[in-house]
């Protein structure tokens, strides 16, 4: 309930100001009629007493001789002549012993009064006595004296009737201009109200229309108080809101822009990767092919090209070409292969990364060693995973060129584990620097020259075996034997979940 009250009070601007402005008005006008009739009525009453009392001492001196004579004419005289004083209720002339002896109303003349207040005439020892003195009447009895001695009572009672109306007409007025005033007061705080509300309420209206998309919606900022400025200040706020929106979008587009360039420079490094693989595996058939050819044509030139030598070196042209063929073949093949997820033999997918990469290892005189578990298959996308083996091990390689490693040596295991499979990559480079190791997997990572290294082969990896596979790829440094030697690599860990 007194929530409800509150709610309905407070709901508007509006209201609370008309109710306000209603509350002061009422109020305080209210305490101020209360003060001016108050005050008014106080002074009134003195007055009227004060001529009640005046206006029975002049009957009193007047009616003397009368009384002393008894002479009932004079006396009936006198109190006509102030029978016409206004708002006289009566006015009479007693004896010491309370008997009328003159009476603006003839009826009571010879008669006793005898009411209680009248008594008090009786008993009282003075001069001027007041009996009712209240808001309604006013009842003087003064003595009426010869020298020093006590003949007679005049006594005068007059209505305060008037003064009770003039007091009505004071309170009505009162509460006439305090009306005036709540109606007028409600009529500019209700204009207040509005013209305060509307700029709130255009406000209102702005932010909702963000809120719904028009970003373009601005305040009025026509008026020059508070809500002005506060219009002003909001425009400002959505101008800048709508620069860093255009800022954010921006940077969105700059972003995926460099994720496709990203991808690009994938698709090449991918590229760079294989055809440096492929220029390694060509290089030694191509430099026999040479070298048979130009032996063919100097013997030929020296007339000393024996059948024999001559098939010889033809078979040999022949069987080397067979082989570049061959090499081509599988690249071909691996290049071409569809992202499909396949069954496969985990070392059947060694093999094929081996003939891909067996030139270039042999060319630097690098071992491959494998330690692959019998009969492993997986689920997975092959070619993804043949080309994560040729991007960890060229990086082997690299190590191996860069720290003049004689005897290369890179070991592949795969082994299961807890239901995943496991694959190990491991060189006897001296391993990763540790101030880098954790940065390697991230775009654009290299600490090769411009020319060599792209710092995309790890990331890339990376992206196939976490995003592509839901697997993990963890790089470390290892130091171990083999075959009595001490050695120190890097090791390169990949986890795949079998499906
Ligand atoms: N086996 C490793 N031994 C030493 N450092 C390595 C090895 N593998 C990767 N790194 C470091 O990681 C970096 C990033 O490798 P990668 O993403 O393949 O880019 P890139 O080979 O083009 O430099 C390399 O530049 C190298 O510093
Ligand atoms: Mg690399």
């Amino acid at each position: 309930m007194l929530k409800a009250i509150k709610i309905f009070f407070n709901k508007t601007i509006k209201r609370q100001l008309i109710i306000a402005v209603v509350l002061t008005h009422a109020v305080m006008m209210s305490i101020f009629i209360f003060d001016i009739t108050s005050n008014q009525e106080k002074f009134l009453h003195k007055q009227s007493l004060n001529q009640a009392i005046n206006l029975t001492k002049t009957l009193s001196k007047n009616s003397t001789s009368w009384v002393l004579s008894d002479d009932y004419i004079g006396m009936e005289e006198i109190i006509e002549s102030i029978a016409l004083y206004p708002n006289l209720q009566y006015a009479m002339l007693l004896d010491k012993n309370s008997k009328v002896l003159a009476h603006t109303n003839n009826k009571y003349l010879n008669k006793y009064v005898s009411d209680k207040v009248s008594q008090k005439i009786i008993t009282s020892n003075d001069e001027v006595l007041i009996l009712v003195d209240n808001k309604y009447l006013i009842d003087v009895a003064v003595k009426v004296m010869r020298d020093s001695q006590h003949i007679a009572w005049a006594r005068i009672s007059i209505s305060q009737d008037a003064n009770v109306d003039v007091l009505n007409e004071v309170v009505q007025k009162g509460i006439t201009y305090t009306l005036i005033a709540i109606i007028l007061g409600s009529i500019f705080s209700y204009l207040l109200g509005v013209s305060l509300t509307n700029g709130l309420n255009n406000l209102i209206e702005v932010s909702k229309e963000h809120e719904n998309g028009n970003k373009q919606k601005r305040a009025n900022e026509e008026r020059i108080d508070e809500i002005g400025t506060l219009s002003r200040q909001i425009n400002t706020m959505f101008d800048s809101m709508q620069s860093s929106e255009k800022r954010i979008e921006k940077q969105r587009e700059d972003s995926i822009k460099t994720e496709e360039l990203l991808i690009k420079s994938r698709h090449l490094a991918d590229m760079g990767e294989m055809i440096g693989n492929i220029a390694h595996q060509w290089r030694q058939p191509l430099s026999i092919i040479s070298t048979y050819a130009s032996g063919l044509l100097f013997n030929k030139s020296m007339g000393n090209l024996s059948d024999e030598h001559f098939e010889k070196s033809c078979k040999s042209i022949e069987n080397n070409v067979q082989y570049l063929s061959t090499t081509i073949d599988d690249f071909r093949n691996f290049v071409k292969g569809d992202r499909i997820i396949e069954y496969f033999l985990i070392s059947d997918m060694i093999d094929s990364y081996k003939s891909l990469t067996i030139g270039v290892y042999k060319s630097h005189d690098i071992t491959l060693v494998l330690n692959l578990q019998d009969k492993l298959h997986m689920n997975g996308y092959r070619n993804e995973l043949i080309q994560c083996l040729i991007n960890i091990s060229n990086n082997s390689k690299d190590a191996i060129i860069e720290n003049d490693v004689n005897d290369g040596l890179i070991f592949i295991s795969s082994y299961e584990e807890n239901n995943n499979i496991i694959i190990t990559i491991k060189d006897n480079a001296l391993g990763i620097p540790s101030k880098i190791i954790d940065k390697i997997f991230e775009p654009y990572f290299t600490t090769k020259h411009k020319s060599q290294g792209t710092g995309i082969g790890l990331n890339m990896t990376y992206k196939f075996i976490v995003e592509g596979m839901s697997g993990t790829i963890v790089a470390s440094n290892v130091s171990y034997k083999y075959e009595n030697t001490d050695y120190k690599g890097a090791l390169i860990t990949i986890t795949i979940p079998k499906i």
